[in-house]
């Protein structure tokens, strides 16, 4: 069986470096494994419509800030299908009749969208879109017979259901569809770094994340401001690593060859986190460290992405001629889904 890659972001805003732990560099990685028969990502713009109804122009910006991100981060779209997922017409139409094989209980039993409800304010006045968009996931994941699914821990309600109506699918009809698995991030710090604030989540709204494309005295600023240790007041004091963002983010970033380069006094992480918890080290100096460290793995994403910002029409080339080549795919499924379901009348 092929080995076939999907997965993709809500285009609500510039990727942050949460995006870039949790999943980019991983997906540069698998690219670059030549493991994979087939690698799709899908800008999921009908998916961000469902809570940004009123909204477009925000969704619609962020198509090409979103690809820049990606081609910046190192994917190729000689070896990576880039799509915009509401130019597959076939996705709505899957998700139609997938559709009549979910309940609403079972919807509403999905945590990922019920603290997504709450997040929002939704109350009891829940867009029906937003209610049922796990259905229209498994739609984008099916039309491509994704194998596998790389996603953050949050998206593994939406693959449980898009495997539950894959079984259901191919015991009512036909064997047509393919069960997909999640690929989740190597490690706790990957799939969830907090945002500068030290809160749980890096959040447009909260105001707390360092994007990609901040620039670097933007990000030196927000690294300063950066949550530590609270009861860490003097430089003598012995430091608390628990919660303590600056060296979250280190353990995120940090190799050891960079200490050799920038902070030569410790040969690893580990060394400089003992220095930290016996006291000596101060805050600052951890924080120009991170930045540094940040910047050797940021410098030539943006010096890449300054260079496809000259030229952004050539991206969304990229991305009209990933959806048409995506829409083919889609296309093929679709046919292969109605001839099970035996509403193909004029096409034998
Ligand atoms: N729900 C994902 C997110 O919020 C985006 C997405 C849409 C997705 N369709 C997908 C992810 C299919 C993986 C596979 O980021």
């Amino acid at each position: 069986m092929k080995k076939i890659i999907l997965t993709g972001d809500r285009p609500t805003g510039r990727l942050h470096v949460g995006h870039y732990v949790g999943s980019l560099r991983r997906r540069v990685e698998l690219q670059n494994s030549g493991e994979y028969d087939e690698i799709h990502i899908m800008i999921a713009d009908a998916q961000a419509l469902t809570d940004n109804a009123d909204n477009p122009e925000k969704v619609r910006q962020n198509i090409s800030e979103v690809a820049l991100d990606y081609l910046s981060c190192g994917i190729d779209p000689e070896k990576t299908n880039l799509l915009v997922q509401s130019y597959i017409a076939e996705l709505t139409e899957l998700t139609f009749y997938y559709s009549n094989l979910v309940t609403v209980s079972r919807l509403q039993r999905n945590p990922t969208v019920k603290s997504e409800i709450q997040m929002r304010g939704f109350h009891s006045s829940i867009p029906v879109g937003f209610f049922t968009y796990p259905i229209s996931q498994a739609a984008d994941i099916t039309a491509f017979k994704a194998t596998t699914v790389p996603v953050g821990e949050d998206q593994l309600p939406m693959l449980e259901q898009a495997r539950e109506i894959v079984r259901s699918f191919n015991s009512t009809y036909d064997e047509v569809l393919v069960e997909p698995k999640a690929l989740l991030p190597e490690n706790q710090v990957c799939s969830r770094l907090p945002g500068i604030d030290g809160k749980a989540k890096m959040s447009k709204s909260l105001g707390n994340c360092i994007y990609l494309s901040d620039d670097p005295e933007d990000i030196r600023k927000k690294v300063m401001s950066m949550f530590t240790d609270p009861n860490h007041i003097r430089v003598e004091d012995p430091g608390s690593l628990e919660g303590n963002t600056v060296f979250t983010y280190l353990d995120a970033f940090c190799k050891d060859e960079l200490f050799a380069e920038h902070l030569p006094e410790y040969q690893n992480l580990q060394e400089m986190k003992d220095h930290y918890t016996r006291g000596g080290l101060g805050d600052v100096k951890v924080k120009k460290f991170l930045y540094q460290v940040l910047m050797e793995e940021l410098s030539p994403i943006q010096a890449r992405r300054k260079e496809l910002e000259k030229d952004v029409p050539a991206v969304m080339e990229i991305l009209r001629k990933g959806s048409i080549a995506a829409r083919e795919i889609a296309a093929n499924t679709l046919s292969e889904v109605k001839e099970a379901m035996k509403i193909n009348y004029w096409s034998e």
